[in-house]
């Protein structure tokens, strides 16, 4: 059943002479391969290096990455605040945590998980896949590992595309900075590392347990408490769910829609919350509760502290701008980001997304003026606003997910994403508001084609 997808993937890379030939638009021709940073070696940064080196001749990749092992978010620690670096720890994934997708819809296109597996699996074999991309298509080798990047600026030419100056350390010695030029920067830094914590009256006077889902680790610590967990995506119901076998009881505190979910008997539904006191919270229908702690499940801030101010990119209520389709930023074509998005199928989508920003590098693209991807972005997002989608959503695909996907698929003309990987995500998505404690010990297949 793979086999099939493996081989339309192939087509993608493009003989070299069709490369070559537009080689000039970004960059004047040249015999040396278009040098390219990439940041950080999570699945983004994995992905961009793995279609980097497969073309060697147009390619030279390098990947910055501050841990010791490849992985980013999938490399679990229990360790929390910081690492033994003194650097903040960047993961935040749970002992027990199981992925909320089917192996079979979080793949990379061209690279499927073991058949052995279950559909829904532990953190570890995420990991494990991960380790095993990275080296069945060899870019282990090229990751420059406990590194980490300080600062990227674009050292401006008159007439033709800045130069990347990239300044870096080695975290055990991060007063020693080295600092190399490049063509290109692929930022993959991920998004899930710095909490998003509301500013809710009271909580400073809270005597209890405080901790947001980055630093959540085991139950343990909540046997027969009375917990909150605020916010309802996947950290809080997947959190909810685990707390719930060990905790007297807990409050699944929300401002959205009541839950279609059926739930474990000592959970209790709840709207938002307005205040803490000593002890107690107080929600938005005025119910007052006595609970032991809070998790806040409440999200994560998108930072790249690395980009100097000349980058000129902008952070505004959780809108990172300006990137075109979510991705090349449009002053300087040369600088892209894998993984913006949010409530998407991540793996495939960094797949597409990092075609797109190659296909641009090598001049296969053509881009639109500046102006009008600056008006393409404008029009995104007040399509998104005319729609009823709050400010902070500016990146929350869900299901515009496969048309940006088909388009991306478009803009590098390689095979778009098969329409099973869409149809499964759905099935679990349902199951997933039917039943939120049981759907990850279902399994799903990918029919034959
Ligand atoms: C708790 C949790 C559960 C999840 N569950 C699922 C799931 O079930 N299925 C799914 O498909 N997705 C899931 N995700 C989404 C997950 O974020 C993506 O699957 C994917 O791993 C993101 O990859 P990334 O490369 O964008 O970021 P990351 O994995 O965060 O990788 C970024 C890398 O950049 C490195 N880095 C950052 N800054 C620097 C710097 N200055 N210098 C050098 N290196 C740097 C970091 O060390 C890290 O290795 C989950 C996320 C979280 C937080
Ligand atoms: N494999 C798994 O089971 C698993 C487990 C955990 C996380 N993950 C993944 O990890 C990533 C992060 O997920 P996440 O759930 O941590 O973050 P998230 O998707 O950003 O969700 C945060 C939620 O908190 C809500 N929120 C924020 N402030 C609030 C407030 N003051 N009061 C009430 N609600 C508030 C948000 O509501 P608004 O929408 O209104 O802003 C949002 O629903 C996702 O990719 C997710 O799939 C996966
Ligand atoms: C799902 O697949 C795994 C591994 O193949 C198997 O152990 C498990 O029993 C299956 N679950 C269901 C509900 O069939
Ligand atoms: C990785 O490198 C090995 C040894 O050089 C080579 O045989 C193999 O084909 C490479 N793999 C890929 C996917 O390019």
């Amino acid at each position: 059943m793979f086999r099939k997808i493996c081989l339309t993937v192939l087509t993608c890379f493009r003989p070299a002479e069709f490369t070559q030939r537009r080689f000039h638009s970004l960059f004047l021709p040249r015999n040396m391969p278009i040098r390219v940073a990439v940041i950080g070696a999570g699945a983004g940064g994995l992905c961009a290096m793995r279609h980097l080196l497969a073309r060697p001749d147009v390619f030279d990749g390098v990947c910055f990455e501050q841990c010791p092992i490849v992985g980013g978010t999938w490399v679990y620690t229990d360790r929390v605040g910081t690492d033994e670096y003194g650097l903040p720890v960047h993961s935040s994934m749970y002992k027990n945590l199981r992925t909320n997708l089917p192996k079979e819809v979080m793949a990379f296109p061209d690279f499927p998980f073991k058949d052995n597996l279950p559909s829904f699996v532990f953190h570890q074999e995420v990991l494990q896949y991960l380790q095993d991309y990275s080296d069945h298509f060899n870019v282990t080798d090229k990751i420059k590992f406990q590194t980490r990047v300080d600062s990227v600026r674009p050292l401006k030419s008159n007439n033709s595309e800045p130069k990347w100056e990239v300044q870096y350390c080695n975290v055990f010695s991060q007063t020693k900075k080295q600092t190399e030029l490049f063509d290109a920067v692929i930022v993959c830094n991920g998004h899930y590392s710095i909490p998003l914590v509301p500013d809710i009256p009271g909580l400073d006077k809270f005597k209890g347990r405080v901790l947001h889902s980055h630093d959540y680790r085991e139950p343990d610590a909540f046997k027969q408490k009375r917990v909150v967990c605020l916010g309802a995506q996947s950290s809080g119901m997947d959190i909810m769910v685990e707390l719930s076998t060990v905790a007297q009881t807990v409050f699944i505190s929300h401002n959205k829609a009541p839950l279609t979910s059926k739930l474990p008997s000592n959970v209790e539904q709840k709207p938002g919350i307005v205040r803490f006191t000593e002890d107690s919270v107080i929600f938005s229908n005025e119910d007052e509760q006595k609970i032991d702690s809070v998790v806040f499940c409440t999200g994560y801030k998108y930072t790249f502290p690395f980009l100097s101010e000349s980058c000129n990119l902008k952070i505004e209520n959780e809108r990172v701008t300006p990137l075109y389709k979510h991705l090349i930023h449009t002053e300087f074509p040369t600088l892209s980001f894998i993984g913006i998005c949010k409530v998407v199928c991540p793996f495939p989508q960094f797949h597409f997304q990092v075609l797109v920003a190659l296909s641009v590098l090598d001049g296969s693209l053509k881009l639109p003026s500046q102006n009008d991807m600056n008006q393409d972005i404008e029009k995104d997002y007040q399509h998104r606003l005319s729609q009823g989608l709050l400010p902070r959503y500016a990146h929350h695909m869900g299901p515009r997910q496969w048309a940006y996907n088909d388009e991306l698929a478009d803009m590098a003309q390689c095979p778009r994403l098969d329409q099973q990987v869409m149809e499964l995500y759905n099935t679990v998505h349902e199951w997933r508001a039917r039943d939120a404690a049981t759907y990850k010990k279902m399994n799903v297949t990918l029919e034959k084609a």
